[in-house]
């Protein structure tokens, strides 16, 4: 297949372009060869024709998104509408990278396909309209993600959470994470697997989640990043109030799908991910 990956070298990106670059004949595009927000950048795409267009880029810094409504709109909804119109004209599969934050986090279970997203801030609110613009192209995957981490660790975001709390622990300094906010941490290497399985395997379209099994708060996440990695920080739990934080966050946003086991497709626990992930970064070794 032909597979154009916009976004190859953010943290999803990359690990995307290593995983499909073997079997198809891939092409990435980074921001400078294409603005999605720009429909006339964005005809590159009728060049390459492509089967499949995968469409991670996105302005995701979720309290600047509250700050820059427009900007965020520009790229998260814009941008996806863009994207799908194009994909449609030349008859490839759109896949759109959705989010956990489309959901208002009242519930205590996983949120699955069929529960229906509401919501709560700027950011999940201009990726849900992202979904609905990709959705125009009958040919589509949505696939929602969270909480990721990647060797590439994001672009738009100055790297991922393991890195930052290693990073401070590393210094010796205090750390203070939230411990009652909920979600499902996610190894982009093994939402990049699942994606290629969805596209090989030519799953119906429609949305799927993609997370890794499991969930617990960030202040758990932490814990076990420090126990995997043999680091022994100040580490305390406080609540979402504390932080002041300019956008609301849904309390409970972990993920979990129905749909991908019917077709076999079950990505492994997040702590197994965590640890692979902390080899493939040399933060520990190998056993
Ligand atoms: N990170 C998370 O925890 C998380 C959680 C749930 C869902 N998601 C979603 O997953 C996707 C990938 O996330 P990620 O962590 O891989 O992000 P990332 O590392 O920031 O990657 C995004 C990529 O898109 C590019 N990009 C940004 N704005 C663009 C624009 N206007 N036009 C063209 N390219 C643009 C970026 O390039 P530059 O950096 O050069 O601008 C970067 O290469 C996003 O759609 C995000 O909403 C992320």
């Amino acid at each position: 297949m032909k597979i154009t990956i916009i976004g190859s070298t953010g943290q999803l990106g990359t690990d995307l372009m290593k995983t499909l670059k073997h079997e198809h004949e891939v092409k990435g595009l980074t921001h400078q060869d294409i603005e999605v927000t720009d429909y006339n950048t964005c005809l590159i795409l009728k060049k390459h024709h492509p089967d499949v267009i995968i469409n991670t880029a996105a302005f995701h810094k979720t309290d600047q998104c509250e700050e820059e409504p427009l900007k965020t709109f520009s790229v998260n909804a814009i941008g996806a509408k863009n994207i799908a119109t194009i994909s449609e004209e030349i008859e490839a599969i759109t896949i759109f990278i959705s989010t956990d934050y489309v959901f208002n986090g009242s519930k205590d279970t996983p949120y699955t396909e069929d529960d229906t997203p509401t919501p709560i801030n700027t950011y999940g609110i201009s990726k849900l309209a992202g979904e609905l613009y990709t959705k125009q192209n009958p040919k589509h995957y949505i696939l929602r993600l969270a909480s990721l981490f990647g060797v590439a660790g994001a672009s738009g975001k100055g790297g991922n959470f393991v890195e930052t709390m290693i990073t401070k622990a590393k210094k010796n300094e205090p750390i203070n994470v939230v411990d009652d906010m909920w979600m499902s941490p996610t190894y982009t290497k093994d939402a990049a697997t699942t994606i290629k399985k969805i596209i090989e395997l030519k799953l119906p379209f429609g949305i799927y989640h993609a997370t890794n099994q499991g969930y617990c708060t960030w202040f758990q996440f932490a814990k076990e990043i420090f126990k995997l990695s043999g680091l022994n920080p100040a580490l305390t739990p406080i609540k979402t109030e504390q932080l002041k934080m300019k956008a609301r966050r849904p309390r409970f946003s972990a993920l979990k799908s129905i749909r991908l086991p019917k077709y076999g497709i079950q990505m492994r626990e997040w702590k197994q991910a965590l640890h692979d992930y902390l080899i493939e970064k040399e933060h520990i070794p190998a056993n």
